[in-house]
């Protein structure tokens, strides 16, 4: 299921979707939280894993300024060729962009890096502590780390209602299967075990609340179900299932939208934060 999600992340078309519309909605107020507890100061060097689009690690240059350096990797071709696609930002530290997956983090030094993030991608990986000793093998002694995943899925509205969406039309199986790829690590118990057991020290886990908003409103719900773990079953909906889509949507989703016709809900991560 885990390898499943990932090549969702492997096409290019959906991967614009996700550029413009996921992205300013969901993922760019965690990165802002992200970077806002991190204090990022002027001249550090920032490894960026599951890096997607550059969610985190674009703003994060900017923080970081020239004499920075980030590193964004990701495991998804499509992701990077976004991320390298907006070019340079003046006055911005330098980032590389790395094919590779979180575990091993092929072209990446031991000690290389002061900072290391992960937003919405351990839950993915088939290994997390795994992954999560990559990211400690990459940092200086003294480096800090921030993993941001997703909360319970009924601790966010918009996300729960789309899993009724799914149980509506396709089922209880389905259902459980969307709920365990992005929510798969709701418990902040067992993210922080996971930082610890990678031999992290000074591990705390936040919880966060973003403000979500899609101004699109309902039209773009289906095309993020699309890039789900249940994107087979929603992208070859017939005719039938389409109509019940939309009428779960409404039903599910319709308290909503605003007069604007935006959806806004919201969203809760937690985040951890540690010391190598
Ligand atoms: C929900 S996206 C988050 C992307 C980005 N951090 C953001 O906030 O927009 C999850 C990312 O994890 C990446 N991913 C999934 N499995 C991976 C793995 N085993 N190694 C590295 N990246 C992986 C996907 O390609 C995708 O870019």
């Amino acid at each position: 299921m885990t390898d499943k999600w990932a090549t969702a992340f492997e096409a290019a078309g959906p991967m614009a979707f996700y550029d413009e519309v996921m992205r300013p909605a969901i993922f760019d107020p965690v990165a802002r939280v992200v970077l806002d507890d991190l204090a990022l100061r002027p001249g550090e060097r920032l490894l960026d894993v599951a890096t997607g689009p550059g969610s985190l690690a674009l703003p994060a240059a900017e923080l970081l300024g020239p004499t920075g350096r980030v590193t964004g990797c990701d495991i998804s071709a499509a992701m990077l060729a976004l991320a390298k696609g907006k070019g340079p930002v003046p006055d911005s530290a330098p980032i590389t962009w790395l094919e590779t997956p979180a575990c091993p983090l092929e072209g990446v030094a031991d000690e290389s890096h002061d900072v290391a993030t992960c937003q919405q991608g351990l839950q993915f990986f088939p290994d997390r502590v795994g992954a999560l000793r990559e990211m400690r093998r990459a940092l200086v002694p003294g480096g800090r780390l921030a993993i941001a995943v997703w909360s319970a899925i009924d601790d966010s509205p918009l996300f729960d209602g789309l899993g009724e969406v799914v149980r509506d039309v396709f089922g209880e199986e389905p259902r459980n299967r969307y709920a365990s790829g992005p929510w798969g690590l709701p418990d902040p118990g067992a993210l922080a075990a996971a930082v610890s057991e990678a031999g992290f020290r000074d591990v705390r886990v936040e919880r966060h609340t973003i403000d979500a908003v899609f101004p699109e409103g309902l039209a773009v719900m289906l095309p993020m179900l699309n890039l789900s773990p249940v994107g087979d079953e929603t992208g070859e909906a017939d005719e039938d299932q389409r109509r019940r889509i939309d009428e779960a949507l409404e039903r599910r989703l319709g308290s909503m939208v605003g007069d604007d016709g935006a959806v806004r809900s919201p969203l809760v991560t937690n985040v951890a934060f540690a010391v190598r």
